[in-house]
């Protein structure tokens, strides 16, 4: 079974009480982001209004979806956690590892060769610890995640930033990085700051060239990248309620865009509709139940700017198709004559090489059958394509059905390439070039979500556009980034100017779904006797094995790096190359701290070894002192650990021995990695100490025996010519984070409390 109705409708259940509950408590009408988050408090029902923006709170999410990149260090945590089988419902699907080149069926294979051992190894660990598994060529866990698991009023994370799709089906479902998926597998609590809420107020109805995704384009036009940072994006009104399933996808999906918590939308006709195609009826009639629980309550969308900390209006009717890029998501064109002007001034080449249809964000039915409708036009009129063109299809179901209506064998006639249903050139996967930081300055048209620098294809002079698959489509076919398939003719085969005409399509199949296998393979009810095997002189991957508690005394520890300037968890652990070794806690430590700059000579992966006396790179001096039996600390600047949610920047210097990260500020989240890795992370109480810090300093924590709630720390740090200086250390430890620190990890005390 791919989802768990009875789980759903539990969830339906606990809704219906605690909405009324949280609407007392808070006093007022409630949004649906609130009432989903209300109704999922680890605490159960509600006995306190939380602060928007300010408040940590625990919540209890319904389900966990993995993709492959990230689950293979996740799952390797949970095997530590002694479960037999995962808390909460969670797949796994293998997408982000399947190279783009020469098409589906080559592709597939080549990956299959060469990251079976990774893939074999998620198979097995899925099947033991009772999680779903779907295979590569399976499809975009985004896509496929909507397809069967997405369901109104649900809350749901995601080890993947566009986790945040399933808003489209009306939940709350967010980006988390391992560890905190690891912690809700193992049977903990997931804490969130309670967001704070814009409304987008969507009036109007969309037609002609217009599309879904270019309401996410324009949403990300007026909020920026960051402006939705620490919020949920609520969108309503009859704008909302005339647009697909699918459709309300992307524009969730683009949440990540502009860094919202998450998006989502209140339930309605067309998720019904969605949840009945994809074979969901038991689903669509539970929510059709508690109907008034998945919309905020009338007042709120009356009223909004009563309820939401922001709301923007943006009306369907008066939207144009645009064009987002390059190199960030939020800089807006619209399609034609704007963006004839904007590259000229800006030296955009006007010659676009390829159009990319696909990815997470745009891969759905409705997606390819609009592409495919100016695919057939071009067909029809007799044109050429003028750039080369490629669609990821986001399923297997979506590909095998798009295969059968002869959606696909549109795009095959214009020599374009049916690559695997995966993520391909969205995450870099695309063989374009043999040498990419030497490829010609170019454009290309994608419906993707991100076009930083040299995302897709690693050159960093293709100049990467963002539009919906019809307008890149068009553009596709035109071969230019100014092309105006509403205004402007082009010249067929015969000389002739010809026109499209509006894109048009199927919001769902019209003979329904089909698929014939769709990747999926149920774990085995009891896995107790699966064996997961991990070759020891496997470079991909390693079993973990449980970090020893730190303790109480650390006494002659020394400086391994003191960072300067911004410290960012790519500067702890760089992504790139090193993608490979996510796996491999031990390869992949190689790359610890190797971009942060060192204070004293400015210069990156460059440290003295005070054994020696001599420089060397940071992780080998690491490992000089972890021989010796030495403890180490780290000292850092502002915000250090900002970026990503990546627990590897703390388990690799955890892993290598580092005992404690002594910063001026910290990345909340990466300071929950220490913490939950064991290892002290602390801050100066006094910042100016920061300066005081030496490159020969060694280092005794003089009262760590008495680590406690409140309390700072006394740290002497002894200088070389032997002078002293005491300072304060502050620290954000609650009982049982010193409980995580005690045990050596938070792992290894659910570990022993299941051993109990
Ligand atoms: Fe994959 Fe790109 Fe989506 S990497 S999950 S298709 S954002």
């Amino acid at each position: 079974m791919a989802f768990d109705i009875d789980m759903i409708k539990g969830v339906y259940t606990k809704m219906a009480e605690r909405v009324d509950k949280a609407r007392e408590i808070v006093g007022k009408p409630l949004t649906l982001s609130e009432k989903i988050l209300y109704s999922h408090l680890w605490e159960g029902t509600p006995t306190k209004p939380f602060e928007r923006g300010k408040d940590y709170v625990d919540f209890a999410p319904d389900r966990i979806a993995c993709q492959d990149a990230t689950a293979q260090m996740a799952l390797l945590q949970f095997m530590q956690a002694g479960k037999p089988k995962v808390a909460v419902p969670t797949t796994v699907h293998c997408d982000h590892l399947i190279q783009a080149k020469d098409g589906a069926v080559t592709d597939l294979k080549h990956a299959n060769d060469v990251s079976s051992e990774v893939f074999n190894f998620l198979e097995s660990v899925s099947n033991k610890y009772g999680i779903g598994f779907w295979k590569p060529g399976a499809g975009i866990i985004h896509q496929v995640v909507l397809e069967n698991y997405a369901f109104p009023g649900g809350m749901m994370i995601g080890t993947d930033s566009h986790t945040v799709n399933a808003g489209g089906l009306g939940m709350v479902a967010i980006g988390v990085g391992g560890a905190d998926a690891v912690d809700v597998m193992a049977g903990m609590a997931w804490e969130l700051k309670f967001p704070k809420l814009i409304g987008v107020r969507l009036t109007g109805k969309l037609s002609g060239w217009t599309a879904p995704k270019d309401v996410i384009l324009k949403v990300a036009e007026i909020l920026t990248v960051k402006g939705g940072t620490g919020a949920i994006v609520e969108y309503f009104g009859p704008g909302a309620t005339s647009m697909s399933c699918t459709g309300k996808g992307t524009i969730c999906n683009m949440g990540a865009e502009i860094g919202a918590t998450t998006s989502t939308f209140g339930y309605d006709d067309s998720m019904e509709r969605y949840l009945r195609a994809t074979e969901r009826a038991d689903v669509a009639d539970a929510a059709n139940e508690v109907r008034e629980h998945l919309t905020a309550d009338a007042e709120v969308y009356e009223n909004p700017e009563q309820y939401f900390d922001q709301v923007i209006d943006i009306d369907l009717s008066k939207l144009g198709p645009l064009l987002n890029g390059p190199f960030t998501p939020d800089l807006s064109t619209t399609v034609g004559k704007e963006m004839s002007e904007k590259a000229k001034n800006n030296d955009w080449p006007l010659v676009v090489e390829w159009g990319l249809i696909g990815s997470c964000t745009n891969s759905s039915y409705e997606d390819l059958s609009r592409a495919s409708s100016i695919a057939q036009q071009a067909l029809d009129k007799g044109l050429k394509m003028k750039a080369e063109l490629g669609i990821n299809p986001g399923s297997e179901k979506v590909r095998y059905t798009a295969e059968r209506d002869g959606i696909l064998s549109v795009f095959e006639k214009l020599d374009a390439k049916i690559f695997t249903n995966a993520c391909g050139p969205c995450i870099g996967q695309w063989a374009r070039y043999s040498d990419p930081k030497n490829a010609p300055k170019n454009s290309i048209v994608h419906s993707f979500n991100r076009n930083f620098a040299k995302r897709a294809d690693g050159n960093p002079n293709t100049h990467a556009f963002v539009a919906s698959p019809e307008i890149t489509a068009a553009i596709a076919i035109a071969g230019r980034l100014d092309f105006n398939p509403m205004t402007d003719t082009l010249i067929n085969e015969e000389g002739q100017e010809v026109m499209f005409d509006e894109p048009t399509g199927w919001e769902l199949p019209p003979k329904g779904f089909d698929v014939k296998d769709n990747g999926y393979l149920a774990p085995e009810a009891d896995g107790s006797h699966v064996k997961v095997s991990v070759k020891e002189d496997s470079e991909r991957l390693q079993l973990l094995t449980p970090f020893t508690p730190i303790g109480d005394s650390i006494t002659g520890a020394k400086l391994l790096i003191k960072a300067f300037g911004k410290c960012t968890t790519d500067h702890i652990s760089m992504a790139g190359p090193w993608l490979r070794f996510r796996g491999h806690l031990d390869n992949i430590a190689n790359n610890t701290l190797i971009g942060a700059v060192n204070a004293f000579n400015q210069k990156t992966n460059f440290v003295k070894n005070q054994l020696t006396g001599a420089y060397g790179g940071v992780p080998d001096v690491q490992r000089e002192y972890k021989k010796a039996g030495i403890e180490t600390i780290v000292v850092g600047d502002h915000n250090y650990g900002e970026g990503s949610s990546r627990e590897h920047a703390a388990m690799q210097p955890r892993h290598l021995g580092v005992a404690a990260v002594i910063v001026k500020s910290f990345a909340r989240i990466h300071e929950t990695n220490l913490k939950k890795q064991g290892m002290l992370g602390l801050t100066f109480a006094n910042e100016a100490d920061y300066d005081l810090i030496q490159e020969n300093d060694t280092f005794n924590f003089v009262d760590l025996n008495k680590f406690s709630p409140n309390e700072p720390l006394t740290l002497e740090v002894v200088h070389e010519d032997g002078t002293k200086d005491m300072i304060k250390l502050n620290h954000t430890y609650n009982a049982a984070q010193i409980k995580w620190y005690k045990e050596g990890s938070a792992l290894n005390l659910i570990k022993k409390q299941n051993a109990k």
